[in-house]
């Protein structure tokens, strides 16, 4: 593993981070006063450990374990929003009377909020029946019983010094300047990969609000589905989801059915009397679609509510205001939730595998490969695919192929969905550790000239037996479901995205492989591993053929540096906008 130095100027401007860089503490400071939320960091961070090789297992917990507590801690908090300036103090005193309080925290999202944890559930009827419907002058409010509420001083004018700004939690990823300085101060490249992904990904307390924001939505459906449950899917909890990304919710109706078959006993059997219609395709179109107009109508902080009812997997598409997050409501997507799971599983196995998913993901959204608008770009599920199949193939493999971890299942692991067969091993102490100790470094050096060079006109991806197979049709890019294995997750990326991801993979396995034989020196001023990566590149532009022409990548390094250093806007966009930086999801 190279070691790197600090660039001249880079240094300059990092000199006083320098210093107070060993005193920051891992997360961003909170207004927390349990120990319990510092607690869950350590244990349910999986990202926290920065060494290279597999990670110590036996604190990990399964998918369902994760998923019933966290649903179970959000169903005993309450969200409000705030007055911008308020006595903590007095606060969590007023709420108390309600019953002992296990967390909160403070954050801003167009004003602020606060998310409040009771000890018991209990607590929340309390607050509830003390809460009342606030009355319009000029217009009617629909009473609606969240568990959202609005708190507002009773005597504003008596307000003393105790009523201040909170310090509130961070739900942003670090701006491209941060990030960059951050990059460029890291000690190796492997250094620069952990750096990112301690940076991007969800903090405790947004992965809090996540699955508060699924329970309140649940309450809303429950509304029409009583019993129905709202789990959140994809990169929320899959353990890939950087802050900022979509929060992609399941309305689980299975639930329903199986809490009456438990009373089922005697020489009877007792049915719903229930309404049917053509397929399940046009109850699911029906289900949504009154959930979206209930959403639309009563639900608090929903906004912007777009039925997407005609699409392969029909969905509702909203913003939830209050936290901030864009959600994709679906049903009847069971599939999806199990390879959340899958994902899950391959994430807490070795470490390496979150750190080179963040940064091939940070490093596709910096060349606009990526977007959240669904197009013929590749997409983020993709990219993870791509890069746990690439680490299948390295020996020995740092990942099990998912037909091993299908031999691995015992009884309770079976699980056939819609005639799929989606069985693999669950408890992850049964996984044998891989033998490979390959640096950081090398690995997302090697991903790039793989890909670089993946023959994609006659092979396909599949993580399911570990290696390339004769593609089944035309599409450009045909990686297969795991799960559903005669569908192509990546079939909407047309052949232009494609090259433009191959010249892009060329590119930055071409700089890897320059720094290594003439790395920076520590005062050539140049971003250097992965912050040069992350730069534009002029291949977006030209096709590759003229790349002789190019710029050389010194030069773009040291002209972005420049930006850095007369940075006026936090996200780096200048005039041309051919320099625009961004690492956003
Ligand atoms: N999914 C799938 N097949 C696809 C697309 C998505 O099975 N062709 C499932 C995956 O489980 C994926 C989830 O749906 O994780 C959510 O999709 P999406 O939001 O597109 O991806 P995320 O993994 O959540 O990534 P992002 O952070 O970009 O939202
Ligand atoms: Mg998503």
């Amino acid at each position: 593993m190279a070691v790197r130095g600090v660039g001249r100027l880079t240094c300059v401007s990092l000199c006083a981070q320098r210093n107070s860089r060993f005193q920051r503490p891992a997360l961003r400071p909170l207004s927390c006063p349990g120990t319990v939320a510092a607690d869950l960091r350590r244990e349910e961070q999986p990202s926290g450990s920065t060494e290279t090789g597999s990670e110590d297992k036996s604190s990990k917990k399964r998918f369902s374990e994760v998923q019933k507590e966290r649903r179970e801690q959000a169903q005993r908090t309450v969200l409000i929003h705030c007055p911008n300036k308020i006595s903590e103090k007095k606060f969590l005193k007023y709420l108390s009377q309600h019953g002992p309080i296990n967390n909160h925290f403070f954050y801003e999202s167009f004003g602020l909020y606060a998310v409040v944890e009771f000890c018991q559930k209990e607590s929340i009827h309390s607050l509830q029946n003390g809460t009342h419907t606030p009355s319009m002058v000029t217009e009617a409010a629909i009473p609606f019983r969240s568990r959202f509420f609005n708190l507002k001083p009773k005597n504003p004018s008596n307000q003393t010094s105790e009523w201040s700004h909170i310090q509130s939690s961070n739900q942003l990823p670090p701006s491209s300047k941060k990030l960059f300085e951050l990059l460029c101060y890291a000690e190796s490249i492997d250094d620069q990969l952990n750096t990112l992904l301690k940076e991007f990904q969800l903090t405790e307390e947004n992965t809090r609000l996540r699955y508060l924001t699924c329970s309140l939505i649940e309450d809303i459906a429950a509304a029409y589905f009583p019993g129905c449950t709202v789990r959140p899917f994809g990169s929320s909890v899959n353990t890939f989801g950087k802050l900022g990304c979509d929060l992609d919710m399941f309305l689980d109706l299975d639930e329903i059915g199986k809490i009456s078959t438990h009373k089922n006993i005697g020489n009877f059997l007792m049915e719903f009397q229930v309404k049917n219609v053509p397929s399940e395709r046009i109850a699911t179109q029906k289900i949504l679609s009154v959930i979206g107009e209930c959403l639309d109508h009563f639900g608090p902080g929903c906004v912007g509510v777009q039925k997407i009812l005609n699409a392969r997997c029909p969905l509702v598409r909203f913003s939830h205001q209050a936290s901030g997050f864009q959600c994709d409501l679906t049903t009847n997507n069971r599939i999806a939730l199990k390879s959340s799971e899958l994902l899950y599983m391959y994430g807490a196995l070795d470490s390496r595998v979150r750190a080179l998913v963040f940064s091939v993901r940070c490093w596709a959204r910096a060349h606009s490969l990526t977007t959240s608008i669904p197009g013929a770009w590749i997409t983020n599920f993709s990219l993870t695919v791509m890069v746990i199949f690439f680490l299948q193939q390295r020996s020995p493999p740092i990942l099990p192929t998912l037909d091993s971890l299908k031999i691995l299942a015992d009884a309770g692991d079976k699980c056939i969905i819609e005639g799929n067969n989606c069985t693999f091993v669950r408890d992850l102490n049964k996984i044998k550790p891989s033998g490979n100790t390959e640096t950081l470094e090398l690995l997302l050096k090697e991903f790039f000239e793989y890909f670089g060079n993946f023959a994609f006109n006659k092979n396909s991806i599949n993580i399911r037996q570990g290696r390339e197979q004769n593609k089944p049709d035309s599409s450009p890019l045909h990686i297969q479901n795991p799960f559903e294995t005669s569908l192509n997750i990546s079939k909407n990326v047309s052949q232009s995205q494609l090259q433009k991801f191959v010249d892009l993979a060329r590119e930055s396995a071409w700089i890897l492989q320059e720094e290594d034989k003439d790395g920076p020196s520590p005062s050539s001023n140049q971003p250097w591993g992965l912050a040069a990566l992350l730069l534009p590149s002029v291949a977006n532009m030209k096709p590759l053929a003229k790349k002789k022409n190019k710029r050389p990548a010194s030069e773009r390094i040291k002209s972005l540096l420049d930006s850095i250093k007369s940075n006026s806007t936090e996200n780096s966009t200048s005039t041309n906008g051919k320099r625009t930086v961004s690492t956003h999801t």
